[in-house]
């Protein structure tokens, strides 16, 4: 068996667990990075694409901001469609703040670069990644890799691993208590090799269920669609996937371009909480600790944010303070609350919820009102602003 040592080992070499370990590698702490895909893989995966501002300002701080200024879209607001109409939230207007638009698969991709031309130690295509002695002073990783038994002794270690990662699964279930909740609904979302018809994104609620126009570049538009969550991938020809965004985005005078369907796939979607992000030497960041469904894009920035706080704990504990360390669950869980009723709200205003038939058509009249509220108030606006642009405190 191998054995290596290392201040903090990381549990996955998706966006956060990538992202800290860039962010101890600046501060001169090491890491070493298990993953249990190949690179390959997860420079593949199509996830979130919308970078609240604090995103881009974290991840221009630490030198990884030069694709992401010249690549990344910046856009000062959003359209928000029900009823047959389309209406924009002007976000620089109202609070001064833009988001940008830039796939999660460039920010990994940009991550890895860097770690590449560092020449980082992350373990791609790790098998049986266990953690052990998590509330000692000794925490340690077991893993096999290119079918030899490693092991990792570290001061602390990072769950970075995701939703179905090892790490959260680790902590004694009397020690965790877990919030979720699931949505009577999924996405459906596609990638298609056309400029995209709008500007900026369209949140959408009609009759027939929620639809979005995103995109990824100048030449390549993001499309989702509310379908139900037992749904097969299977029954949607590409066809008739356009024929829906046609009928839910569809207003007067503007037209939906088509082009070829590059990947399609259904998300389901769910609300997810963890009671705590450290347990003895054990820290979560990101979808380990908590999920939000998508439709307020805070899943990639939360994940960023939890980052952000560990890197500033971890840095401050080699320095001799160890409060904001200390701190760290119930600060980042605070925020994530927070995070969590936004994209609630964004996901309960903007879907069909065809369960409850019997009170269905209340529901709907009751979300357009809602919606005409926001349009018409811009105290409301503005709260929506403020959240969609990324709390600023
Ligand atoms: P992940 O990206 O899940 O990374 C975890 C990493 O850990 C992965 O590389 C995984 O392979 C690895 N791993 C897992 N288990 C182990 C193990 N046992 N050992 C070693 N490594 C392991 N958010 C939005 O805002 N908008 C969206 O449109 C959107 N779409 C999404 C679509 C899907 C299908 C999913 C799953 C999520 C989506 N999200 C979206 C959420 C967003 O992508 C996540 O919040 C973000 O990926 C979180 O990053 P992370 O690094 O915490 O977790
Ligand atoms: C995208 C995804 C989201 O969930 C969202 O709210 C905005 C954009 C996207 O994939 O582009």
């Amino acid at each position: 068996m191998s054995h290596e040592t290392t201040r903090v080992a990381i549990i996955g070499a998706g966006p956060a667990g990538l992202l800290l370990s860039w962010a101890l590698r600046d501060a001169g702490i090491s890491s070493i990075v298990v993953e249990n895909r190949s690179q390959e893989y997860v420079l593949a995966r199509i996830r979130a694409g919308v970078l609240e501002q604090g995103s881009v300002e974290a991840l221009t701080h630490l030198g990884l901001g030069e694709r992401l200024a010249t690549e990344g879209l910046v856009h000062d607001g959003i359209y928000l469609q029900f009823a047959g109409e389309r209406h924009r939230i002007d976000f620089t207007e109202l609070i001064g703040r833009t988001v940008t638009v830039y796939g999660q698969q460039e920010v990994v991709k940009d991550l890895i670069a860097a770690h590449t031309a560092a020449n980082s130690t992350i373990y791609y295509e790790s098998a049986d990644v266990a953690v052990h002695d998590l509330d000692t002073k000794n925490p340690r990783v077991s893993f096999t890799h290119d079918g030899q038994a490693h092991e990792i002794s570290a001061d602390f270690i990072v769950g970075a691993d995701g939703f179905h990662g090892v790490c959260r699964a680790s902590i004694p279930t009397t020690a965790l208590a877990l919030y979720d909740r699931s949505y009577p609904f999924a996405w459906l979302g596609i990638l298609a090799d056309v400029a995209p018809s709008t500007d900026e994104l369209i949140y959408a609620l009609h009759e027939d269920g929620f639809a979005m126009h995103s995109m990824r570049s100048h030449h390549i538009s993001r499309l989702y669609l509310q379908v139900d969550p037992t749904d097969s991938i299977v029954n949607w020809s590409d066809e008739r996937i356009w024929n829906a965004l046609h009928t839910r985005l569809g207003v007067p005078g503007w037209t939906l371009y088509e082009g070829t369907i590059t990947e399609k796939s259904i998300t389901p979607m769910r609300s997810f909480v963890a009671s705590r992000l450290s347990y003895g030497n054990l820290f979560l960041v990101g979808d380990a600790g908590h999920i939000v469904p998508p439709t307020g894009a805070k899943g990639l920035n939360s994940a960023i944010s939890d980052v952000t706080l560990l890197a500033a704990g971890l840095i401050a504990h080699y320095s001799g303070d160890d409060a904001k360390l200390t701190g760290y669950s119930e600060l980042a869980l605070a925020r994530q609350w927070r995070a969590q009723q936004f994209s609630q709200w964004m996901t309960e205003v903007l879907h069909r919820n065809s369960t409850d038939v019997q009170s269905a058509e209340f529901e709907y009249r009751s979300q357009l009102g809602r919606l005409d509220y926001v349009t018409r108030s811009l105290h409301a606006q503005r709260g929506l602003a403020e959240q969609y642009t990324g709390l600023p405190f």
